[in-house]
């Protein structure tokens, strides 16, 4: 697999968007790429600073979860962006962020197949190619970490999948980094104006979970119902065995398949 290269990047993100890159620093190892700039926000770095790392030796996932993150293998990307203190709520934005993984998959050549999963998940045939994980120490900033898997081979996980088994071609990792920040880049300004509205036709398009029957697991309880899609701002929206409509942010909540075959997370 091609090794992360500065310049490759660089060559396909359009300059308007490049100006919005205050800073890319490409690791060969790290902890985290999300904890490395969760410390740089608190030291004042401004927004459009963005890493990559080779390998990660404590990757996280959501819900405290590890993340795969062995050498030269797969992707893995934070960036750091700051909001005018109007813009909404986590959900919505881990919602939008998923829309655009999917368009970034689009403009790779993947034009069918790609389905998301609330909160931020990103499948296709109903495994995991793609996690978002966001997290903030700071009023209006948040860093945005993206997972995104190109050979798993060596994780021997069945509910994984990866572009080099979805595309059956060696993974143009360089170009594919640079399209992930180009759209970020394009995106979040508009994002922070316009808010979740754009992205739902596109999230509805791809809703794996929509009008399922699922279970919503919170730290405290399972409830059962039914996906009935997501509010514009990015909730959960479960209509409960009452019939009563009941919305969940993101957080410490994941939904999986009742009965749990099939998509998790
Ligand atoms: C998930 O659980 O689905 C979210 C996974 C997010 C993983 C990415 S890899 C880059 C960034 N750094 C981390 O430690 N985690 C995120």
């Amino acid at each position: 697999m091609e090794l992360l290269n500065y310049d490759e990047i660089c060559a396909s993100i359009e300059p308007e968007n490049l100006s919005r890159l205050a800073e890319l620093k490409i690791f060969t190892e790290i902890d985290s790429t999300n904890s490395y700039l969760l410390e740089q926000a608190k030291l004042g770095a401004p927004s459009g600073t963005a890493c990559f790392a080779e390998q990660q030796t404590r990757g996280r996932g959501r819900l405290g979860r590890a993340w795969f993150s062995p050498f030269g293998a797969n992707l893995y990307f934070s960036m750091l962006w700051r909001f005018p203190e109007t813009a909404l709520g986590v959900s919505s934005l881990g919602v939008a962020l998923a829309v655009m993984v999917a368009q970034v998959l689009h403009k790779y050549g993947i034009q069918s197949g790609v389905q998301l999963k609330w909160p931020n998940d990103v499948l296709i045939a109903g495994r995991k190619l793609a996690g978002i994980l966001l997290e903030s120490n700071e009023p209006n900033s948040v860093v945005i970490g993206i997972g995104l898997n190109l050979d798993v081979s060596t994780a021997n996980e069945k509910n994984w999948i990866d572009l080099l088994e979805v595309t059956g071609r060696p993974v143009q990792r360089n170009f594919l980094a640079g399209l992930l920040i180009n759209e970020l880049l394009a995106k979040l300004p508009n994002y922070a104006e316009r808010g979740l509205r754009p992205y739902l036709a596109e999230w509805q398009m791809h809703d794996v979970l929509f009008n399922q029957e699922v279970v919503v697991h919170t730290p405290v309880q399972q409830i059962k119902g039914w996906m009935r899609g997501i509010s514009e701002r990015g909730e959960l929206l479960l209509e409960n065995e009452n019939g009563l409509l009941q919305p969940f942010c993101y957080g410490e909540v994941s939904v999986r398949l009742d009965p749990v075959l099939g998509v998790r997370d």
